[in-house]
């Protein structure tokens, strides 16, 4: 960074305006890569959750009961035989991270969570048939893995930043499994994540910070 850009951040702050990754940073936080918020429904019966926003949705007698763990918190709830997991997560539980790119069609990879630790799309997963998974989110995985996130913003991996909690639970998931994935590795892993805005090689470098392969 040349000695310009440093007054201009400088400048910026005393201002009140937000640098470029400061905002990249906010923005995170308001895409709902990095809050922890979670809005519950009427049927929705938090374990161990204290606080909790209702809204009813009438249930149908086909309506199965099941029991997730979600970022650590249990739920126990009601899903219809034909709600995917994706909706259950994001309209029920109020996880923002979830997102829906590609119309349910399992083609986008932006519903990608961590289910018994393998990464799944959740827009084609039933949700009835999940009953005692145990499921992390991007909501959780960014609070974890502060180095992941500070990598993602560090090296400009968002630019609308629709694709990028999806990108991020592929990208935990990854390194889970693989701690020093290679290259091709990553490539690979992330292969099933779409992104309009083209930020593709941008994902390689950040993974590769995490892991201490950038030069
Ligand atoms: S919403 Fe596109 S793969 Fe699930
Ligand atoms: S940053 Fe816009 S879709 Fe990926």
């Amino acid at each position: 960074m040349s000695p310009h850009e440093k007054k201009e951040g400088t400048e910026n702050r005393k201002s009140g305006s937000l640098s470029r990754r400061e905002f990249a940073k906010e923005s995170a936080v308001i895409l709902g890569i990095c809050s922890g918020s979670v809005a519950l429904s009427s049927d929705t019966v938090p374990i161990t959750k204290a606080s909790a926003v209702f809204t009813g949705v009438p249930m149908s007698q086909a309506a199965k009961t099941i029991r997730l763990t979600v970022n650590g918190w249990q739920y126990e709830l009601q899903a219809e035989p034909d709600w995917a997991l994706r909706e259950v997560l994001r309209e029920r539980l109020g996880l923002l991270s979830i997102k829906d790119m590609c119309n349910g069609h399992g083609a986008c990879g932006s519903c990608t969570v961590i289910m018994n630790g393998r990464p799944i799309l959740s827009c084609i997963t039933l949700a009835a048939e999940c009953d005692g998974a145990n499921i992390e989110t991007a909501e959780c995985i960014a609070a974890a893995n502060p180095r992941l996130v500070d990598a993602y913003v560090m090296n400009h991996c968002m630019q609308c930043g629709y694709c990028t909690p999806g990108f991020i639970v592929s990208a935990k998931a990854l390194l889970d499994r693989i701690p020093e994935p290679t290259e091709g590795g990553i490539r690979d892993a992330l292969g099933g994540n779409i992104c309009r805005c083209g930020t593709y090689p941008q994902h390689i470098l950040a993974i590769r910070e995490v892991i201490g392969q950038n030069a």
